[in-house]
């Protein structure tokens, strides 16, 4: 069949086949997808049995909580950042931190504290190095941001994240700290470490077919809001790791790059109150203002909450 025909079959099947109301948007979208569906059947000519190898892949990466992870790994994730990024430039906004994915780990409800958060349970004590994260949230002018809500979440030093891996306590390595009028935040908390996909789960799977990794660097994400700005969805990637530009979600970019220093001056380590040398990482978030008639950055998907 040519184009024309396969649109003309998918609008008899799906369109001219409604006798209740149709929600016009889910129409549009779902001819369309069938359309170039079909179309790709035809141009890679499609087996039946590839087919039901296809849809029995999507059952089992929703029944694995995957689909999220297939988003970022196959870089659907990234794209739509990309194309958020050219929105804000066709808008005129400029400036600020830039995004990157949030990917599939947020959970809400952390515990919220104003300014400074510990966020390890101590459990990785001795185990890992201690880190240390502060900025500032500032406006694209540099004022500061008072109220700012810097929601952080990253993985322990075996790349799990609490909630998920039911080994950890609740909130663990997940905080919510609010700014005071200085626009400050600082994190007191434990080196992330990077993972991978699970070996066996359905994105690896894909990932091995396309003869791809599916590991990510040592990271730490974030959302960040406050009222009269537009949220920012972004992470840092911390420098030295090995996955720091090959990261199998895309989420590394320029300016979103941290170092993490390491501090052994006795006179800081006890300013600290800590028992021994720290990791720093000095992450500063600049958030847009939000104006009328500017895309939003919010975005709604299903989020684990506890
Ligand atoms: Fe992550």
């Amino acid at each position: 069949m040519n184009r024309q025909e396969i649109d003309a079959l998918v609008k008899q099947m799906n369109v001219d086949t409604a006798t209740g109301p149709v929600d016009e948007r889910v129409q549009q979208v779902v001819v369309r997808l069938l359309g170039d569906l079909f179309q790709a059947i035809e141009d890679l000519d499609i087996s039946q049995s590839e087919l039901w190898k296809g849809l029995e892949y999507f059952t089992d990466a929703g029944q694995a909580n995957e689909l999220g992870l297939l988003a970022a790994g196959l870089g659907l994730e990234h794209y739509l950042d990309l194309r958020a990024d050219e929105a804000d430039a066709k808008a005129g906004i400029t400036g600020g931190t830039p995004r990157t994915i949030e990917g599939p780990l947020y959970v809400s409800g952390a515990p919220e504290t104003v300014s400074f958060a510990r966020m390890d349970d101590g459990s990785e004590e001795g185990k890992i190095p201690t880190l240390i994260i502060e900025g500032t949230v500032t406006d694209t002018d540099g004022n500061r941001v008072e109220g700012a809500k810097v929601e952080i979440w990253h993985a322990n030093s075996l790349g799990n994240y609490s909630f998920f891996d039911k080994s950890q306590s609740d909130f663990n390595l997940r905080r919510s700290i609010i700014t005071a009028a200085d626009g400050q935040y600082t994190a007191l908390t434990t080196m992330p470490v990077g993972y991978g996909c699970p070996p066996e789960g359905t994105t690896q799977f894909v990932l091995d077919k396309l003869g791809r990794h599916g590991n990510r660097p040592s990271h730490v994400h974030y959302f960040v809001s406050a009222p009269g700005y537009r949220k920012l969805t972004t992470q840092f990637n911390i420098e030295g790791d090995q996955y720091l530009w090959d990261d199998f979600a895309f989420a590394t970019r320029e300016g979103l790059v941290a170092t993490a220093v390491d501090v052994t001056d006795e006179a800081e380590i006890a300013k600290r109150g800590l028992k021994g040398p720290f990791k720093h990482i000095q992450f500063n978030i600049v958030l847009q203002k939000d104006q009328a008639g500017v895309p939003s950055t919010e975005v709604e998907r299903r989020r684990a909450s506890a």
